[in-house]
């Protein structure tokens, strides 16, 4: 159960929610998976995942922000150790531990991240925890290592985090994902997960033959971002069965325009019909798990063993109901023995490292403290990658000229006679 706040004693009962072990969950290949990676979300209450960061715990993070920002540090540059938290700090081992190899979902309430801080203190506070879970990867080419999920009007909207688009159940490509509220919207803007152990069992038992199909590799849109000389595309099967642990990756949903425009091979008999079922179980009652984040909460998921996703929402007039959020990707140094072919998005399997975006020249890593700041990263980044940037909503139809040399620019070998039709999704307004 969550921890009462000023209580020490419940509160430490919280850290561990399920059974903690050092070890990944041992997965027999073809097999139905048991044990604390496997859960349902009708079985869940909130509380369940929760920690509630206790009044003492709330004052440490904020000596901890006062610290570095005295000190005058990018927000780039804070390591752990610059963000001591004494007794707070071994409490979040034991969460991450927990995460990595338990139900891979956790929730921390109580976050000094609302509007009662900055926008910088908040930043500061979230990065400084995200700290004790890894190492920050970039979450875009453009380099920002903090995502700010915002829609306002005037900013692009060629991301699928600056538009209030709702998201399928997916997973990122890290090890972990942080997700904290700075404000929410008075409605919408609902997170779910799910355990994607848990739809590995049911997709087992209730289609063997499309369980046998998505256990070997599709070909994924690589949607904006391709590093440089690969194809548009990547290869990826969902269920990746390594070293007996399961990691479960996501597959989108856009296979046929993916080999039809993109030139990645022909989509394979039942592979349409297997990722549609893994939305359609993944958004079921009893798998999924609702929460909606309020201000001061950072919710995380480990993405090798659940899902998430998010509805739309409806922003308010005033600064506090507008939806604010900020993403980090960390690699655990916890992290799980990976299949090679994750290297084709994660860059590297390598345990600490892996996960995130190759940066492209001249790009860097770095933090975007506002909003328009990063927003007007990705404006400089599409003006020197993509078509000509723009504040408006993105046209699907840049002219056919401008996909094919969009398509020769990112991947040379392409033919330039490959088919770039109206349709093609090489950039698109959702993600
Ligand atoms: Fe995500």
């Amino acid at each position: 159960m969550g921890a009462t706040v000023g209580c020490e004693t419940n509160a430490e009962q919280a850290l561990k929610t399920t059974a903690i072990t050092d070890k990944p969950a041992f997965v027999e290949p073809f097999k139905p998976i048991e044990g604390p990676t496997v859960w349902y979300g009708e079985d869940l209450d909130v509380q369940d995942v929760a920690y509630e960061f206790t009044p003492r715990e709330i004052e440490e993070i904020l000596k901890a922000v006062a610290s570095v920002e005295k000190r005058q540090l990018k927000v780039e540059e804070i390591t752990r150790e610059d963000f001591v938290l004494p007794t707070l700090g071994p409490k979040l081992d034991i969460i991450h531990q927990d995460l990595i190899f338990g139900r891979g979902i956790r929730l921390l309430r109580n976050a000094p991240l609302g509007l009662d801080v900055t926008l910088q203190q908040s930043i500061i506070a979230m990065w400084g925890l995200s700290t004790y879970f890894g190492k920050q990867v970039p979450l875009t080419q453009v380099g920002h290592l903090v995502g700010h999920v915002r829609s306002d009007e005037g900013v692009t909207k060629r991301v699928s985090n600056c538009t209030p688009v709702p998201l399928g159940y997916h997973a990122d490509n890290s090890d972990i994902v942080l997700l904290a509220c700075r404000t929410q919207a008075p409605s919408g803007g609902d997170s779910s997960c799910c355990s994607s152990h848990a739809l590995h069992n049911e997709i087992l038992k209730r289609r063997p033959d499309l369980h046998k199909v998505l256990s070997e590799p599709f070909y994924s849109d690589r949607r904006e971002w391709w590093p440089e000389g690969s194809p548009p595309y990547y290869k990826s099967p969902f269920f990746h069965y390594h070293q007996n642990t399961l990691g479960v990756q996501e597959v989108q949903p856009n296979l046929e325009e993916v080999a039809e425009h993109l030139g990645a091979p022909p989509v394979k008999p039942g592979q349409v019909e297997a990722v549609k079922l893994v939305q359609e179980i993944a958004a079921e009652p009893r798998v999924r798990f609702d929460v909606r984040l309020r201000p001061g909460d950072i919710l995380l998921n480990h993405n090798l063993t659940t899902f998430h996703s998010r509805t739309t929402w409806q922003d308010g007039a005033s600064e506090a109901d507008k939806r604010h959020m900020f993403r980090i990707w960390a690699a655990s140094p916890l992290g799980w023995p990976l299949d090679p072919l994750y290297a084709e998005r994660w860059q590297t399997v390598e345990v600490g490292k892996r996960g995130g975006l190759e940066v492209r020249s001249p790009f860097k890593l770095h933090v975007a403290i506002t909003p328009k700041e990063y927003f007007q990263d990705f404006n400089d980044w599409f003006a020197l990658y993509g078509a000509t940037a723009t504040t408006e909503p993105l046209k699907p139809a840049a002219s056919r000229a401008q996909k094919q040399d969009l398509l020769r620019k990112f991947f040379p070998a392409m033919e330039s006679g490959a088919k770039v039709e109206e349709r093609s999704a090489l950039i698109r307004a959702e993600a």
